[in-house]
């Protein structure tokens, strides 16, 4: 059983964006190498998120150029699509400031391709594993992270660091990190808001519960682990 998350409580979907975005600016100025390499979550959480950063003060005062975006998950659809989290990225942060950002090409299955991009722009560690600066991730309401579903072949993944993942809940198939580039992490922020994820989180926090959830598998081996939740989400 995975030890439980240091939580991180906040107010409400707003606190959580702007003590989010102020810990975004710190590590940026904390951090002595360039680029930053960050990877984004997808869904609807982060969205207030990167509004704020892509807002005064945040906007002004992070320097954008310093920092390299990726993303952790992507559906199969195109960036204009509405379940695209590129295209909810680019609306919300990306257009807004000037900050380099590499979409995953899951519409076209390029899983390869894109593994290859991380390795050759974010440095390895001895494993010879890319190590991001920061990964965000979110939580399902069954415990899913990026898009690493429960049941699904990518828990299993041992060697890619980036798989299309088949996931017939959804019908669909989609591109995702997979466990072994997350745990080269320095850091892992999970962003939770919403009372719909009091149940999951009460379970992953509740030491009397084996639970089995992917979300508890995404843990640095060395780094930081951060669970931002809001007070909605607590029970
Ligand atoms: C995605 C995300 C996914 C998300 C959770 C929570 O592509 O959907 O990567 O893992 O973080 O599904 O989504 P919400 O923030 O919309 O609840």
């Amino acid at each position: 059983m995975s030890e439980r998350p240091h939580l991180l409580a906040c107010q409400s979907p707003d606190s959580l964006a702007r003590k989010v975005a102020e810990a975004v600016e710190r590590l940026v100025g904390e951090t002595d190498h360039d680029p930053v390499t960050i990877a984004l979550a997808g869904g609807s959480t982060p969205k207030r998120l990167y509004e704020t950063l892509a807002a005064d003060p945040f906007r002004r005062r992070i320097p954008w150029e310093r920092i390299e975006l990726f993303f952790g998950d992507e559906r199969s659809v195109p960036p204009d699509h509405s379940d695209s989290n590129y295209g909810m990225t680019k609306a919300a942060l990306l257009d807004h400031v000037p900050v380099r950002a590499h979409p995953m090409p899951a519409a076209e299955g390029d899983d390869f391709g894109y593994e290859r991009l991380v390795r050759e722009r974010v440095a390895a560690g001895e494993n010879g594993i890319p190590v991001f600066d920061l990964v965000l991730l979110g939580i399902g309401t069954d415990g899913h992270t990026a898009s690493l579903f429960p049941g699904t072949a990518a828990l299993r993944e041992r060697e890619r660091l980036v798989v299309m993942n088949d996931v017939p809940k959804l019908a669909t198939r989609r591109m995702t990190f997979t466990f072994p580039l997350l745990e080269a992490a320095r850091r892992i922020w999970v962003l939770v808001a919403g009372a719909d994820k009091r149940d999951v989180v009460a379970r992953c926090l509740d030491p009397q519960v084996d639970a089995d959830f992917p979300v508890l598998r995404a843990r640095p081996a060395a780094g930081e682990l951060v669970w931002w939740v809001d007070e909605a989400a607590l029970s």
